[in-house]
């Protein structure tokens, strides 16, 4: 069974990420999205949140499962008996971040395989510290990100009493 990793901070998921996904997803038996737990950083949306938020959206996808994972990618591919790692490309700007990314996994294990793949157009000028910024002060990303993201985000930023709180924006 051919599996896949698609690993991220999903910080939050994008209509790009969700574009990769669904293409991945056609590519091999079994994609897993791998959500990183970094204890270094501050995320906008817990680990929790994101992992149940990428639950919901991927609901449909019957060869995708969600995980939270934290330490090194490598490992996480090995548990879960991978040497696929799929990450999206942007544009030139990513690709030198992107490639020494690769290069590192595959000194840390050489029969990891990362393969890029590039979304849709229509995606690819956006990015999630963007959203999250449009966000902060009431810009509309409708198009840029799946509704219950659109959802919590706006929630997480205007509505009183919620217990979310908008920390700062942190991530991609
Ligand atoms: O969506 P992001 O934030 O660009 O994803 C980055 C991610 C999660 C793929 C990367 O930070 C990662 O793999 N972290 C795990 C730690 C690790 O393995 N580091 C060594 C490879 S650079």
């Amino acid at each position: 069974m051919k599996v896949a990793v698609y690993p991220g901070s999903f910080d939050p998921t994008t209509n790009g990420h969700l574009d990769i996904i669904n293409r991945a997803s056609r590519l091999c038996d079994k994609l897993i999205v791998g959500v990183l737990d970094n204890k270094s950083k501050v995320p906008l949306f817990t680990v929790e949140e994101r992992v149940a938020q990428l639950k919901e959206i991927t609901k449909d996808f019957a060869n995708v499962e969600i995980k939270a994972f934290s330490g090194l990618l490598v490992d996480f591919a090995r548990a879960n008996n991978s040497n696929i790692v799929i990450r999206g490309l942007r544009g030139v700007t990513d690709f030198s971040y992107e490639f020494q990314m690769a290069l590192t996994n595959r000194a840390l294990d050489s029969d990891l395989e990362t393969l890029f793949i590039s979304a849709d157009t229509q995606y690819l000028f956006f990015s999630s510290s963007q959203v999250k910024e449009i966000a902060s002060f009431g810009g509309d990303i409708a198009n840029m990100v799946p509704e219950i993201i659109n959802e919590q985000l706006f929630c997480l930023i205007f509505c009183s009493g919620n217990r979310f709180r908008f920390r700062g924006l942190s991530g991609k």
